[in-house]
């Protein structure tokens, strides 16, 4: 078997991209205010902003959006999702969503106060704000091996199990409406926790009789990490994995934007049918009618199907492999990334790069500028300015432990060859990164700012 397995796929329709000018290049960024969400996606090469629904739907899928039912109530294609979300999750309740955030909405909506503290491994931004939005607090347990960028370790997503048996008994139980972990961890480095691990987590909550829901957007990456590399499950399919993982929990949501493989969609699902009453009358509220959820029939068709599609073992070792290939590359061009690489992404370790750049002047933001000026590569920033924040106590600014930037990879889209340009492009910045400057806000809204921050080179 070679190392890099070639794509189990064969490309059937092409979409044309362009390399811009330099000049072009330099034009769409100052009139961006440097901010890469605001670049118009014509002016961009290879766009690896994110892999949420920027996959390509396969075959199949295509002919399922045919087949859709777009009855405004009890939908056949909403009885296929349920079919597929029964098989996987095994959840007796689920209202599909447009995707994971209407999902966390509705959950924050329905469970968290002023006072309420919810524990995760490591909350995605989405998460994190759909929580600080009700008053909430969203706390990281994440093991403490996360943070070493370098350390190749199986299950780097890991929650410390120590940490939050002493977070639940520091915190009153009654002021914890629920408890997470996402899988993989996106916010650190799409790194995947182990079986044991959600089990470990499973057993505090419950102890506590603290409700257990899973960030499941990554759950078919996650399961076919656990088969290579943890103890007794080689022989174990991917779907018997999910089947595991989910009889743990009370409750899951997802963007099924990422490992579903539909260009947009969610759900959220659960055991308890007082809680799905309720979710109910927040969905038709906000998101439609509970056999749709603010998705069209074709919609719901589609991730029926690609729910089945991305826990495809063929798919995953490729899909695994090519993440693999790129993070290995970019290690030989002499490049930091979090090691060893993720499941869906690369995360280059910008606050090491450019070591001459303060966090208050946004290494991350500096790189991911770079990237596109320098080779028209659209990545996104996951470091100061996505997470430093005044504390509400102290007034203080507090900064993440690392300054990231994520090169993700959407699902069946870009080839080995472009894999080796970004690889290029990243080598060209490294070996003269002296020459790059820091970045000062010149806009930023409260909550989730880098979507629509305005900079400007220092
Ligand atoms: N949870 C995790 C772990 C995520 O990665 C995301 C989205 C969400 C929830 C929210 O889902 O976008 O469908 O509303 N992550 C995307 C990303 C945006 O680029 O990583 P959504």
């Amino acid at each position: 078997m070679p190392n890099h397995p070639a794509e189990p796929f064969r490309i059937k329709m092409v979409e044309p991209i362009r390399l811009p000018q330099r000049e072009e290049r330099e034009a769409a960024m100052k009139k961006a205010g440097y901010n890469l969400f605001s670049l118009p996606a014509e002016e961009v090469f290879i766009d690896l902003l994110t892999d949420s629904g920027t996959g390509a739907m396969s075959q199949h899928q295509w002919a399922a959006i045919m087949e859709g039912d777009e009855s405004y109530a009890g939908a056949r294609s909403f009885y296929h999702l349920k079919e597929s979300i029964q098989k996987i999750f095994g959840f007796p309740y689920f209202v599909p969503t447009h995707q994971g955030r209407a999902a966390e909405n509705i959950l924050a909506a329905l469970l968290v106060k002023p006072t309420s503290a919810i524990p995760s491994n490591m909350h995605f931004d989405t998460t994190e704000a759909n929580i600080r939005a009700r008053g909430g607090r969203p706390t990281n347990l994440v093991n403490d091996k996360a943070f070493e960028v370098g350390l190749r370790a199986p299950f780097k997503g890991n929650m410390d199990l120590q940490k939050l048996e002493e977070f639940i008994q520091a915190t009153k139980v009654e002021n914890i409406p629920f408890g997470s972990i996402t899988i993989t961890n996106n916010a650190g480095g799409g790194q995947p926790v182990s079986y044991e691990n959600i089990k470990g987590v499973s057993e505090i909550y419950h102890k506590y009789n603290i409700p257990f829901f899973i960030d499941a957007c990554r759950f078919a990456e996650n399961c076919y990490f656990i088969k290579q590399r943890e103890a007794g499950f080689a022989d174990k399919s991917t779907l018997q994995i999910a089947n595991e993982i989910f009889a743990l929990a009370d409750g899951a949501w997802m963007s099924s934007k990422k490992d579903a493989i539909v260009n947009i969609g969610g759900f959220l699902a659960m055991r308890d049918e007082k809680l799905y009453q309720a979710v109910c009358n927040e969905l038709i509220l906000r998101e439609g009618f509970p056999t749709y959820g603010g998705l069209a029939g074709r919609d719901l068709e589609a991730l029926a199907a690609g729910l089945m599609e991305g826990l495809d073992e063929n798919y995953l070792d490729y899909r695994l492999k090519q993440t693999g290939y790129l993070g290995e590359r970019i290690l030989e061009a002499g490049v930091p990334i979090i090691e060893p690489p993720g499941g869906h992404a690369i995360y280059i370790d910008a606050g090491s790069i450019f070591k001459h750049i303060p966090q208050s002047e946004f290494p991350g933001q500096a790189l991911s500028a770079a990237l596109y000026l320098e080779g028209g590569i659209r990545s996104v920033e996951i470091g100061s300015v996505m997470f430093a924040h005044k504390d509400p106590d102290s007034g203080q600014m507090v900064y993440p432990q690392l300054e990231l930037v994520r090169l993700a990879i959407p699902r069946r889209v870009y080839t080995q060859s472009h894999m080796d340009y970004v690889v290029e492009i990243l080598k060209k910045i490294a070996d003269n990164r002296q020459a790059y400057r820091g970045y000062r806000i010149t806009y930023a809204p409260e909550l989730l700012r880098h979507f629509t921050a305005r900079f400007e080179p220092l």
